[in-house]
């Protein structure tokens, strides 16, 4: 080990954490696997094998207790976080928790007054849209103010099914949850209330689930922001977001799917070539990018543009309002491979 490698510990090791692993132990430079832990400990042996000179454990207490990691990654199911984390805290090692830090406020209460006595900042969440290119240029053009006040937030959360055990409650606690991290950030207020609601399930959930399900959130400023998820919807990964502004829309993740460049953000400006009322965007253009911008370019209708028969489209024609079919989309994903992660 050179003096500037972070030893890293992956605590859990099946999907998430293999995956951790992999990313540590050959895409970031500077840090290496030093420690894989899994109750299962042919899991922990066979994943520590991925890393170079990783040792497994089948506690988290022994990896401490051996002083084999200067930080720690936190991948085992949601419920097992507290105790986790008040270890971690305790021994002073910063953590990259995965969602969600704990399933109740009470358990999150109690890890955030741990950290606090301790005096440091060591524990982050893996809210990790933050950090696609996509959501932040989406946030850009929020904070640039260019199409006016955000108004409202349109999200969409699919998964193709969902693991094992997986329950009602954590529909909302472990994959809303990344959208009520998606809302804080896009808006920077805090969320003032939640509204859920449970209308037709799909006869492919999980025996119990109630499945797809729809959110109503409501931040300190008055933005409303409505989530549809839906964890058992067969045909892949989607995560898309639509902000509707004063004078526009913008929408990230159109591409959708868990292998597809989703968040290779390009902002595609509106031109009445691709204004879909009149005409859809290419395929080719549409896979340029996954954020587009829509927006009306000057009062009244489209100049030089007849008005559409049908109503749906005159409707939009006369609103000037180009939204965006999702047909394309939806072909792209169902013809995706469909290996996408479970619930997430
Ligand atoms: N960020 C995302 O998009 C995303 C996606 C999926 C899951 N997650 C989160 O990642 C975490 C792990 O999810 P997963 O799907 O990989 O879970 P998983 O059930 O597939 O794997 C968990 C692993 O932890 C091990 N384990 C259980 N108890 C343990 C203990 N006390 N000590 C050590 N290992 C233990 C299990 O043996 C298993 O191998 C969860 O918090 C989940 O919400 C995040």
């Amino acid at each position: 080990m050179t003096q500037e490698e972070l030893r890293v510990g992956v605590v859990g090791a099946y999907r998430m954490g293999a995956d951790h692993v992999d990313r540590l132990a050959h895409h970031i430079l500077r840090a290496r696997v030093s420690a894989v832990v899994d109750v299962d400990p042919l899991r922990a042996a066979e994943v520590a094998q991925t890393a170079p000179a990783a040792e497994s454990f089948t506690a988290l207490q022994e990896m401490l207790d051996a002083d084999a990691v200067d930080a720690v990654v936190l991948a085992t199911p949601g419920f097992l976080h507290e105790e986790a984390l008040l270890r971690l805290i305790h021994a002073g090692i910063p953590t990259l928790c995965e969602k969600p830090l704990t399933p109740d406020p009470e358990s999150s209460m109690r890890v955030m007054e741990a950290e606090a006595v301790s005096g440091r900042q060591l524990i982050q969440v893996g809210f990790m849209r933050r950090f696609d290119a996509g959501y932040r240029q989406l946030k850009a053009v929020i904070d640039s103010g260019e199409y006016g006040e955000l108004l409202m937030l349109h999200l969409q959360h699919r998964n193709p099914s969902t693991p094992p055990g997986f329950t009602n409650e954590m529909i909302i606690n472990d994959s809303v949850v990344h959208e009520f991290d998606a809302v804080r950030f896009f808006t920077g207020s805090e969320i003032d209330s939640v509204q859920v609601r449970v209308g037709r399930t799909t006869s492919l959930a999980a025996p119990g689930l109630q499945d797809p399900q729809q959110v109503v959130i409501q931040t300190s400023s008055g933005l409303l922001a409505d989530v549809e998820i839906f964890c058992s919807a067969q045909f892949g990964y989607q995560v898309r977001t639509q902000a509707v502004f004063e004078r526009g829309v913008v929408a990230v993740g159109e591409a959708g799917s868990w292998r597809s460049p989703r968040m290779v953000a390009a902002a595609l400006p509106w031109t009445r070539a691709s204004s879909p009322v009149f005409g859809m965007p290419t395929t080719s253009r549409c896979r340029l990018g996954s954020m587009r911008c829509t927006r009306a370019a000057s009062p009244g209708p489209p100049h030089g543009t007849a008005m559409p028969r049908r109503p749906a489209a005159r409707q939009a024609w006369q609103a000037r309002a180009v939204t965006v079919s999702s047909a394309w989309s939806l072909r792209h994903v169902r013809s995706s491979t469909g290996d996408g992660h479970p619930a997430a």
